[in-house]
């Protein structure tokens, strides 16, 4: 059912805020890589070879390629689809197809806008269309040399090219982006690669005084350095506490970063560095931090990591039988990353590494805050609700979340808990205590959908009256309007069969709209018209079964 989708797919949208910070004047704001050029040439340079500074770039024909365009399609069996990306010209397109014999039954074809990796280990590409950004479902592994579907898209969960890219993504792979407010994943501009004030700040201020201490990197301690790194390094489910963290501040007043315990010390995932690392005694009786080894903008070509670890292990290793170089090689091994396939990272747990067998997965492992020894209760259960939402969709972690959530929850999370638990008649009281503390597009729309859900329509006519108002660049809101509307007598059919129709321009590939601007066509009596949605809906989702059966009703 559609709703089951539409109510799971509500999610927190998680800004790293890009706006101006509120205290004292005159405001901070990012001012771009250009800006520090200028007087700063040869950090530019060194840090130009980085591969943060290739995290996303637009596709141009000047693009490194770094794929083998050549290789055979990757084939996807649960859903039968072929995939394969093709230069034409200048452009870099997608294709999805399937096959019935040596003929094409279904051809989709899309260009690819951005590359988000430096292929280095993986690489994505992005879709941008309308100002809406989407993931596409095919993928290059470096180490192996091949394509396969984008992490998290195999056994069966292939979600084509409905994945949103929101801010939160963007957060840590890009910079410069405008997302437009009142939506999930539209952009204005959705910007390049991580640049310097992704760990330096934002730099208005100085960039008018040079000598403002405030932005010395030496002035921050190791803790609030670490910081930098691990808002985005240490990969984990994050809750906001408040918006606005920039490099400096203390990131656990911002954010609390939940991971699931394990079992195996030796698994470890993609960017689980900075939380690797915290565990070692290099850190712990050490003070070893990130920028130890790493120098982001290096002058040195290839980092000597042994003599980083001879700084302070002067003696070398303590097993003499051993060779004095390559330190990391044993006491850091590199391994399969745990959340993404055919990719190899380097276990950032500094220790004398003791073969184990492997034991078996927890069967119900518990969220670990790894920014803060005792987080608020509210907190713990968001991360578990998060984790339902995003990943884990056990029905004992939902549990968990609403047992928390039911006595400690902020009422926004109280009305998520309550709604995702089919419980609406609880959750509608927490989601107006939470309307009534902000209004924010996800409160308003978990709002209507729960006055929905407990019949109170004119009530929640009211509210996608309003979200047209507030989120006209939010096509779902108007989408729910319309319907509702309808069916309150309010619009007339040839009204409604309008407002459809702006939304199948905006988003043509969204087969629901092209399915009801049909059944609102086929009311009038425009049969041709109802078809060609009915076609076009199909195009984009050949197995989208109301919109088969319309069709064949029509033929
Ligand atoms: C108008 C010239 C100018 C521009 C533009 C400029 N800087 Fe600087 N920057 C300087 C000077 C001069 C210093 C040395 C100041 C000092 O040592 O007191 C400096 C120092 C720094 C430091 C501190 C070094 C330390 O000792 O810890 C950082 C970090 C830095 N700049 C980064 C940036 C970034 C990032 C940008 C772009 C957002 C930028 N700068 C733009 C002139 C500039
Ligand atoms: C804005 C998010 C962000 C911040 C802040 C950040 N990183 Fe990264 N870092 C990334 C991403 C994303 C990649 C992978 C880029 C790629 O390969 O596409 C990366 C790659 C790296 C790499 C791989 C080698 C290379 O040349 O880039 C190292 C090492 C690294 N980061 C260390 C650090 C350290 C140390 C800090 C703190 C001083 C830090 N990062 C801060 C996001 C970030
Ligand atoms: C909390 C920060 C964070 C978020 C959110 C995040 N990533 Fe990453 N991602 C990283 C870091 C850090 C790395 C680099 C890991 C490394 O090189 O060790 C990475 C690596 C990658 C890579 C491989 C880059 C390479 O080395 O070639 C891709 C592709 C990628 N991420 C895509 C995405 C997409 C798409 C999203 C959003 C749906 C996303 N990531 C969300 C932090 C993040
Ligand atoms: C991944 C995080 C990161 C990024 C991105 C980054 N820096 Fe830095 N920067 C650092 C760290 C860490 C230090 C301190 C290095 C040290 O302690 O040796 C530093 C030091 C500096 C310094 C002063 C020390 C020096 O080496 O002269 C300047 C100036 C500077 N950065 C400018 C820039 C500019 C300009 C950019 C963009 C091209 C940039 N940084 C991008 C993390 C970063
Ligand atoms: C004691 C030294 C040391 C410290 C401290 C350290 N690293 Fe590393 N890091 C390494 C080594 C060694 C490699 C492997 C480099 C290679 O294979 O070329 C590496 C690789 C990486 C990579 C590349 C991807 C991968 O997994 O191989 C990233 C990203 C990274 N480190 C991030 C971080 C972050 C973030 C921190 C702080 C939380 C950090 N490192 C602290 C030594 C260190
Ligand atoms: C800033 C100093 C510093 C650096 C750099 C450093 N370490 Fe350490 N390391 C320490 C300290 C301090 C301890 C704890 C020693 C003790 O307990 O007696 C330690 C402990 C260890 C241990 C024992 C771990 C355990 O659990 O008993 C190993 C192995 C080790 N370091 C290897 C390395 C390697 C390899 C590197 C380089 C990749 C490195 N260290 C870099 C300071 C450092
Ligand atoms: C071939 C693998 C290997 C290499 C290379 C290696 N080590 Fe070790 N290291 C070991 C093993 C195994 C032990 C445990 C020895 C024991 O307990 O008898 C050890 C022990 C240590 C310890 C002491 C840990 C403790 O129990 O207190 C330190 C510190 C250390 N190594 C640092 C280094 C440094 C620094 C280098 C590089 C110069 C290095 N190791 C290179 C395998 C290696």
């Amino acid at each position: 059912m559609r709703w089951g989708g539409l109510l799971l797919s509500l999610s927190f949208a998680l800004y790293l805020s890009c706006q101006p910070s509120e205290k004292g004047p005159p405001p901070l704001h990012y001012v771009g890589d250009e800006v520090c050029q200028k007087c700063h040439p040869n950090i530019v340079r060194a840090y130009a070879v980085t591969w943060k500074a290739h995290s996303l770039l637009p596709v141009t024909p000047s693009l490194k390629r770094i794929e083998n365009f050549s290789q055979p399609a990757v084939y996807d069996p649960h859903s039968g689809f072929y995939y394969r990306a093709v230069w034409e010209g200048d452009s870099l397109f997608l294709y999805e197809y399937r096959l019935s014999g040596r003929d094409t039954t279904y051809l989709r074809r899309e260009r690819l806008d951005f590359v988000i990796g430096s292929g280095h280990q993986t690489r994505s590409y992005l879709i941008w269309r309308n100002g809406f950004l989407y993931e596409a479902p095919l993928t290059w592994y470096v180490l192996p040399q091949k394509w396969d579907l984008s992490p998290g898209y195999a056994d069966g969960k292939n979600s084509r090219f409905s994945r949103e890219i929101q801010p939160s993504c963007l957060a840590c792979h890009a910079s410069g982006w405008e997302a437009v407010p009142w939506t999930y994943n539209r952009y204005h501009k959705v910007g390049g690669a991580i640049g310097c004030e992704a760990c330096h700040g934002p730099g208005s201020r100085h960039v008018e005084n040079p000598h403002d201490t405030a932005y010395h990197w030496s002035r921050w301690s190791p803790l609030r350095q670490m910081d930098v790194c691990s808002r985005c390094h240490l990969e984990g489910i994050a809750v906001e506490k408040r918006t606005g963290w920039k490099p400096g501040d203390t990131l656990s007043a911002f954010w609390a970063i939940f991971l699931p315990e394990r079992a195996e010390l030796g698994r470890f995932g993609i960017a689980s560095h900075a939380e690797r690392l915290l565990r070692s005694a290099c850190y712990q009786k050490g003070g070893v931090t990130c920028s130890t080894c790493h120098n982001p903008h290096p002058r040195e070509a290839v980092p000597s990591y042994d003599s980083r670890c001879m700084s302070c292990h002067t003696k070398g290793c303590s097993d003499l039988s051993h060779p004095t170089r390559d330190c990391a090689a044993c006491h850091m091994p590199k391994g399969e990353s745990s959340d993404i396939p055919h990719t190899r990272f380097t276990d950032h747990y500094i220790r004398v590494v003791k073969s184990q067998s492997p034991s078996a997965p927890l069967h119900r492992p518990l969220l670990v805050c790894a920014t803060e020894m005792a987080p608020d209760s509210a907190l713990v259960g968001e991360a578990y609700l998060k984790w339902y939402n995003e990943e884990n969709t056990a029905p004992w972690v939902l549990e968990e979340a609403l047992r928390i959530l039911s006595r400690h929850g902020r009422p926004f999370s109280r009305a998520k808990a309550y709604l995702l638990s089919q419980k609406p008649k609880e959750a509608l009281p927490w989601a107006e205590r939470a309307l009534s503390q902000d209004t924010t597009l996800q409160t308003l729309e978990l709002y209507g959908y729960l006055l929905e859900m407990s019949g109170l329509l004119e009530k929640a006519l009211s509210v996608w009256e309003t979200l047209k108002h507030r989120a006209p660049a939010y096509p779902e809101a108007r989408f729910r309007w319309v319907l509702l509307a309808y069916q309150l007598g309010k619009l007339t059919p040839a009204q409604a069969y309008e407002a459809l129709r702006g939304l199948t321009q905006e988003q043509p590939w969204n087969a629901q709209f092209q399915y009801n601007a049909a059944v609102f066509a086929g009311m009038l009596g425009r049969l041709p018209v109802a078809k060609s949605h009915l076609q076009a809906a199909l195009s984009y989702e050949p197995d989208y079964k109301p919109a088969q059966e319309a069709l064949r009703r029509l033929q």
